[in-house]
């Protein structure tokens, strides 16, 4: 029988979400439904109300989730009743090129089931989209199996969801796509709950310099207790290319373009060394957008990559997660904000003006 869950669902660009009583279809074969205990709000939920990312509308955003895992679809055996687990963007399906390739997370059906469109959730009859097949601004969803990761119940909630989406994309991105090493220098251009986390994997993976680059001043404390070693405030330097160069010699080892916009990504580029530097795209840029550089830049050596969900596959997650468990790397200093779904509008002002660092959404259980 499909039930009733409240959720926050925007039904336009540039509006307010508004909180409805949805209707909640029943699992299906390889889906199970689950409950919320928490969501975070990531910068690529406010894109999409920006019009910066196609979406159709109405739709229950929220993608940085932990839930519990309430009823099976049927055949299902990998999840059980009351599991903790993280619904996570990207699907594995273990059996497309790219899933057996080993080397990346870019299961092809995270695309194909986009294009098919398939929601779970209605309103008087008509569907309502379900933002990456999560929707975690609903206290209910269903999900399918081959997107959860099963994790630690010693993670709280409210810090856990954060690896849903932003940890995970910016450890990823300076652990494994970028490689980080031992001694290296990194510059990170936006440095929200993305660009924190490439801080905080730099560190993990032993970077002896590392430089928190943001129009927001507020961000310097919070970077540097997280690992920066120095911060360049862009919104007072009339040339952050200069300043990277100054402090590392040659230009960084690495950089990460953690905001999502196209200029900045250049400068990344022109900020690493030389020879073998790399710069990471990992910001979303607004679609129709292009990249452009001079092409010596690349001659020489740089090398320009960008980074989906920092690489990561679903067991990475998993990891992070005991990682953070461990106390290998904290989220007290990100998780800024607790709100109720009531206030997720709230979240969005504070993530537009830069009060907040990271908007957590605390589900009454
Ligand atoms: N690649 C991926 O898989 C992936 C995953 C998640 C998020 N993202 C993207 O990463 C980006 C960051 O997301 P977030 O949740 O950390 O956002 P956020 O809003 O928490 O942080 C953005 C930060 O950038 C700073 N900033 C804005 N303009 C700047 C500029 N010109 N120069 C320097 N700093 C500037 C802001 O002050 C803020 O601190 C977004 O584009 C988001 O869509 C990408
Ligand atoms: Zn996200
Ligand atoms: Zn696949």
């Amino acid at each position: 029988m499909p039930v009733k869950t409240r959720a926050a669902v925007a039904f336009g660009p540039n509006r307010d979400l508004e909180i409805r009583e949805v209707t909640l279809a029943d699992p299906q074969a390889g889906q199970v439904m689950v409950r919320f205990l928490a969501s975070g709000l990531c910068h690529s939920d406010l894109h999409v109300l920006e019009e910066k990312a196609a979406q159709q509308f109405p739709v229950i955003l929220g993608h940085e989730g932990i839930a519990e895992v309430v009823a099976l679809g049927e055949g299902v055996t990998e999840f059980a009743l009351g599991d903790r687990v993280i619904p996570y963007l990207v699907p594995d399906c273990g059996k497309c090129a790219f899933c057996l390739s080993g080397r990346t997370n870019l299961c092809v059906e995270m695309q194909a089931r986009r294009m098919a469109g398939w929601t779970p959730f209605s309103l008087d009859g008509e569907p309502v989209a379900c933002f990456m097949a999560i929707g975690s601004f609903a206290e209910m969803s269903v999900i399918p199996v081959d997107m959860l990761v099963k994790v630690d119940r010693a993670a709280r909630p409210d810090h856990a969801c954060c690896i849903a989406c932003g940890v995970t994309t910016g450890l990823g991105a300076a652990l494994i796509t970028a490689k980080v090493t031992p001694g290296s220098s990194v510059a990170v251009f936006g440095v929200g709950g993305v660009g924190l986390s490439v801080v905080q994997g730099a560190k993990l993976a032993g970077a002896s310099r590392i430089i928190a680059i943001d129009t927001n001043a507020a961000k310097k404390e919070i970077a540097a207790r997280l690992g920066a070693t120095d911060f360049i405030d862009a919104s007072a330097s009339d040339n952050i290319v200069a300043e990277v160069q100054k402090l590392t010699g040659l230009g960084a080892d690495f950089a990460f373009e953690c905001v999502g916009i196209p200029e900045l990504a250049r400068q990344a580029l022109e900020a690493v060394n030389p020879a073998w530097g790399m710069a990471v795209c990992v910001g979303v840029m607004p679609a129709g957008r292009e990249l452009s550089t001079a092409p010596f830049l690349l001659m020489t050596g740089r090398r320009w990559t960008g980074s989906l969900m920092g690489g990561a596959k679903r067991q990475d997650v998993a990891r992070f997660v005991d990682m953070y468990v461990a106390g290998e790397y904290a989220l007290d200093d990100l998780v800024s904000h607790r709100l109720s779904l009531e206030d997720v509008n709230r979240g969005f002002t504070m993530m537009k003006s830069g009060e907040a660092v990271r908007s957590v959404v605390l589900y009454e259980q």
